[in-house]
Formats: structure tokens, C-alpha cells, sequence
């Protein structure tokens, strides 16, 4: 049983591994300032409402709890936000996460997943896109992102930490149990959307409908949060195992187009989803599809739910639920 300091636990992806945290017999603490997570979505758990900036909450937090490891979560995460406001996503992403570390080495905590993205590699030169491909980022986003990668590379190096840092392409679905699910506000991601749509009578703009693929809409590689907090847990068994450090693709390596989602999206929850053929965004590249290969071969990470259809049946049965999330006051 490892204590696990878990940032950002109150968000998507971060609520769906302390779940399976606490399911492989974990005490996860979380600590997040509520800006998009939700308290609703952590139970049974320690939850320290507080913010990375404020190192001596931080600081408080490693000498209460006996710490042993960190998943780093939090973070700002919309690209469009980035180019508009690249202030936030530096402060937030890199000096936030700076102050994490300091405090990691000052109470002797060795061991850190990060959550990076698919957005480190920028415009893709092959598909699938592995961990050799060169990173050129082309928004700040995927700027914070990649920095933080080195800054973890150099503490590495000079014998501080290890680390495994998750690139994660795009994030989808819902626990299989129907406890959580994705509540972001504003909503970007195209599935939530085009359920919503499906529920509210909403529509979602399709961007560009002229890429080089078979029916022009762009092509993205979808991954069950499931099987992303799966791998979470590998990850911190192999920094238990090993004095050692790594970075990895999470993604199913299927690719589907914006069309493909929206005909899912369609069958699955039965109802009407309006699409409006809308321009291209500036900066979306036509395809982005992982490979995962190194992840199951090092770690033996196996994907229960790759198909997109399940993905958006687990994801439909917690929105049909929770058609207000987890509710938009902040939960006490
Ligand atoms: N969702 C995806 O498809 C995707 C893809 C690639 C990478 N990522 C990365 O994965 C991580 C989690 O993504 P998510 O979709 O769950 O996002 P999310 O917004 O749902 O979760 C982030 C959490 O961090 C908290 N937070 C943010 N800044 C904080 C701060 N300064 N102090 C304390 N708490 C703070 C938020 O309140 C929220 O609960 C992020 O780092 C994101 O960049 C997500």
C-alpha cells in the first residue's frame, strides 16, 4: 500500500484513477483547487482543496501525510486558451509544477507520473506517432507540456527523481460503474459534446471538412480513461520496481474521424445529433494516432476498452444519469 499524492484528483482523469487507486488497496490524497475538478467526484478520500502556487499548504500536506509517490494532473488544458492567454499555461503548467517538485525534494519524495499529451509532438511527420517522433509543439499548451518533460528529465539526471510521464492522445469514456464521468465547463471534447447535443437538441460544429482523409473530417485516436488509469498503476509499480525513468504514448493506435465519432454517437444513444460543416481551427493537424507499443511491451499495459464503440456506450451511461454532471455550484 502506497500513499499517493494525487493533484488535479477532482478532474476527469485524475477522479478515474483514484478510483483504481483505492481498488488496488492505494490511499490516494488529493489536492486540487477546484477550478474545473469536482469534490463530488472523489469519495473515501482525503481531499485537500489548495492550490500548487501555494507552497506552504504544499508543504504542510507532504509533513501530515507519509507520501510516498505523486501523479501530477493538474494543469490547464485548453489549447485555444493557451495561444489567447499563454501567461496562465506557463504559470499554471511549468511554475506550479516547479513549486511540486521543490517541495518532492525537500520531503525526500522520489517518484512522479506526469500527465503529458499528444500536444508535445505538434504537426505529425508519420503515423503512427511514437516516442522517437521529434516534439515541436505548436501552442503553448503543448509548450508547458513538453518543458515540464525536461524539467523532470534534468531532476532525473541529476539523481532527484524518477519519473513516467503519460502522453496521453485523446482522453474518452466513462467508469464502466457509472460513479464518474467527464464534466468540463466549457466542454471541448467532441464526444461529451455530441452527447450533449444528442440529449439537448444542441449542435456541434464539425472543423474542416476538407483534410486528406477518406471523408475530410480530421482524425483522432480516442483512449478509455479506464484503460488510462490502468496504466497509472503500472506506471507507479514500475518506479516502485525500478530506479528508473520513462515516457509513454497512451493511445489505441485506431484512428477515427470526426464523422466516424458523430455516426457512434448516433447509434449508440439512438437519438438526432446535429453537425454544422464548419472551417478548419488554425493548428489541427489532419491526423494524430499513437503508437503504444513501447508502453505494452516495457509495462505490459493492455487496453480493455479500445473500441469506440464502448468507449461511447460508457460515456452515454453516465451522461443519461448525470445530464447536469456533477453540477455546476462548487460542492462543499
Ligand atoms: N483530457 C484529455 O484528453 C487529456 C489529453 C492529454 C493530456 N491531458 C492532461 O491530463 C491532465 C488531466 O486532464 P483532465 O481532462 O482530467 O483535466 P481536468 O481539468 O478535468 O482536471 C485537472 C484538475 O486539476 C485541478 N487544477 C488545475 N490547476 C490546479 C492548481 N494550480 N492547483 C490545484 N489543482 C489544480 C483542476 O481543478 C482539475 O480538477 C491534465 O494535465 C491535462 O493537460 C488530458
Amino acid at each position: 500500500m502506497l500513499t499517493v499524492f494525487i493533484t488535479g484528483g477532482a478532474g476527469y482523469i485524475g477522479s478515474h484513477v483514484v478510483k483504481e487507486l483505492l481498488h488496488q488497496g492505494h490511499q490516494p490524497i488529493v489536492f486540487d483547487n477546484l477550478q474545473t475538478g469536482h469534490r463530488k467526484a472523489v469519495k473515501n478520500v482525503p481531499v485537500i482543496e489548495g492550490d500548487l502556487s501555494d507552497q506552504k499548504i504544499l508543504k504542510e500536506t507532504f509533513q501530515y501525510y507519509p507520501i510516498k509517490a505523486v501523479m501530477h494532473f493538474a494543469a490547464d488544458s485548453l489549447v485555444g486558451e493557451s495561444v489567447q492567454n499563454p501567461e496562465k499555461y506557463f504559470n499554471n503548467n511549468v511554475k506550479n509544477s516547479m513549486n511540486l517538485i521543490e517541495i518532492m525534494e525537500e520531503m525526500n519524495v522520489k517518484k512522479i507520473v506526469f500527465s503529458s499529451s499528444a500536444a508535445v509532438y505538434g504537426e505529425p511527420k508519420e503515423i503512427p506517432i511514437s516516442e522517437k517522433h521529434p516534439c515541436v509543439p505548436t501552442n503553448p499548451y503543448g509548450e508547458t507540456k513538453w518543458i515540464f518533460e525536461k524539467v523532470l528529465q534534468a531532476f532525473h539526471d541529476a539523481q532527484k527523481l524518477n519519473f513516467i510521464s503519460l502522453r496521453y492522445f485523446n482522453a474518452a469514456g466513462a467508469d464502466p460503474e457509472g460513479d464518474l464521468g467527464e464534466d468540463h465547463s466549457p466542454e471541448t471534447h467532441l464526444i461529451p459534446l455530441l452527447i450533449k447535443a444528442a440529449l439537448d437538441g444542441t449542435s456541434v460544429p464539425v472543423y474542416g471538412t476538407d483534410y486528406h482523409t477518406p471523408d475530410g473530417t480530421c482524425i483522432r485516436d480516442y483512449i478509455h480513461v479506464t484503460d488510462l488509469s490502468h496504466a497509472h498503476i503500472l506506471a507507479l509499480t514500475q518506479l516502485e520496481k525500478e530506479n528508473a525513468s520513462g515516457i509513454y504514448n497512451l493511445g489505441n493506435g485506431n484512428g477515427y474521424s470526426v464523422r466516424e465519432v458523430i455516426e457512434t454517437v448516433k447509434k449508440v444513444t439512438g437519438k438526432k445529433v446535429t453537425a454544422i460543416d464548419s472551417p478548419r481551427r488554425p493548428g489541427d493537424p489532419a491526423r494524430l494516432v499513437a503508437s503504444s507499443t513501447k508502453i505494452k511491451e516495457e509495462l505490459g499495459w493492455v487496453p480493455n476498452y479500445p473500441h469506440l464503440e464502448t468507449i461511447v456506450e460508457t460515456a452515454w451511461k453516465w451522461h443519461k444519469k448525470h445530464p447536469n454532471g456533477y453540477g455546476h455550484q462548487k460542492e462543499k
